[in-house]
C-alpha cells in the first residue's frame, strides 16, 4: 500500500512537476497562445484565476504608471544612495523598496480598507472625513506632496478615465471622489492620490467584475495584494535608477553639512 509522507508545505498557485509548467493549472504554452500578458500572469499567480481582459489591462496599467516617479521620492533616493555606496542590484533595490509604507507608496491596502468600511457602513463623505479627524488619523490614499487640485496628477486622471470607461461599476470610486471634494475644500493638496485611486478602483473591480464573491473580494484586500501592485510596479523604476547610477559611474554620496541643522 502507498503511504503518503505527510507534507509540510502547501502550494496552490503553480506546478512544475509535469512536462509543462502551469500557473493555476494553465499550461505555460497556453499563457502565450492566449496572449495573457503580464496582467494575465498576475491574475493567475495572485488571484488563481483568469480575469477578463479589461481587468488584466487594468493590472498592466497600474504597473506602467507606478513604475517610476522621478529620482526625488523616498524609494528612488534610497536606491540611488545605496548604489552610489557601491552596492549590488538586489541590495539597492530592496533598500528602495523598504521605504514603501503607509506614507509613501504603501497606502493602497489602508485606503481600500478605510474607504470600503466607511462606504459599507453608510457614512456620508463628510462624516467619514470628520470621523478620521476626530480619531486623529490621516486618511490613507488622500494627500500629495507636490500634486494638488490645481496641479493634478495625470496618472490619477488616466486611471479614472480607464475605469469609468471599462468597469461595470465605479461605486467606490464615486464615493472616494466625493470624499476628495470634502478634503480638497480644506486644503488644495488633499487629493485622491495615485495610491488611493488605484486601491479604490481595485475594490470596484474585485467586487463587481463577477469573478469573485464579496467574501473573496474582501479577503484579497486583506491579504495585501494592493500594496503588492505598487511594490511590483516601482521595482521597475528602482532597478532603472540602480542601472542609471552605475552607467553614470556616480561616486559615493555624502550629504552636505549645511543641509542639516545640528542641535549639538
Ligand atoms: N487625511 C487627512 N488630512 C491630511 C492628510 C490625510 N491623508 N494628509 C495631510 N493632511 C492634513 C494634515 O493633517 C495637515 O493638517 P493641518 O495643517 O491642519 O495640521 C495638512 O493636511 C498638511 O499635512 P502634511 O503632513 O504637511 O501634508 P504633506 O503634504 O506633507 O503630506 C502625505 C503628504 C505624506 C502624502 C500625506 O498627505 C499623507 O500621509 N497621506 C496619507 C498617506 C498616503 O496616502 N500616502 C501615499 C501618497 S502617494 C505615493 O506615495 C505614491
Ligand atoms: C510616487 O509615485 O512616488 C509619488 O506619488 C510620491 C511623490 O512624492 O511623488
Amino acid at each position: 500500500s502507498m503511504v503518503r509522507k505527510p507534507s509540510s508545505f502547501i502550494c496552490s498557485i503553480s506546478n512544475d512537476r509535469g512536462p509543462e509548467l502551469t500557473y493555476s493549472n494553465v499550461p505555460i504554452s497556453k499563457v502565450f497562445e492566449d496572449d495573457l500578458g503580464i496582467g494575465g500572469v498576475i491574475s493567475l499567480l495572485w488571484f488563481r484565476r483568469r480575469l477578463p481582459s479589461y481587468a488584466t489591462k487594468f493590472l498592466e496599467m497600474i504597473l506602467q504608471l507606478t513604475a517610476d516617479h522621478g529620482p526625488c521620492v523616498s524609494g528612488a533616493m534610497n536606491t540611488i544612495i545605496t548604489t552610489r555606496a557601491g552596492k549590488d542590484l538586489i541590495s539597492s533595490l530592496v533598500s528602495g523598496l523598504l521605504t514603501i509604507g503607509t506614507r509613501f507608496g504603501g497606502a493602497l491596502d489602508g485606503a481600500a480598507q478605510e474607504f470600503s468600511k466607511a462606504f459599507d457602513s453608510g457614512l456620508s463623505p463628510r462624516a467619514f472625513v470628520d470621523s478620521c479627524r476626530k480619531a486623529n488619523k490621516l486618511i490613507p490614499g488622500i494627500g500629495h506632496r507636490i500634486k494638488s487640485r490645481n496641479n493634478p496628477d495625470l496618472r490619477v486622471e488616466l486611471v479614472k478615465q480607464y475605469v469609468k470607461k471599462h468597469f461595470p461599476s465605479t461605486k467606490l470610486l464615486d464615493y472616494a471622489l466625493a470624499v476628495e471634494n470634502v478634503t480638497t475644500s480644506k486644503k488644495d493638496n488633499l487629493i485622491l492620490n495615485v495610491d488611493g485611486c488605484i486601491a479604490i478602483c481595485f475594490v470596484d473591480l474585485l467586487r463587481n467584475c463577477g469573478e469573485f464573491t464579496l467574501e473573496e473580494a474582501n479577503e484579497y484586500i486583506k491579504l495585501g495584494i494592493l500594496n503588492g501592485m505598487f511594490v511590483l510596479g516601482r521595482s521597475i523604476g528602482l532597478i532603472g535608477h540602480h542601472l542609471d547610477q552605475k552607467r553614470l559611474r556616480a561616486p559615493l554620496y555624502r550629504h552636505p553639512w549645511d543641509d542639516f541643522l545640528y542641535l549639538s
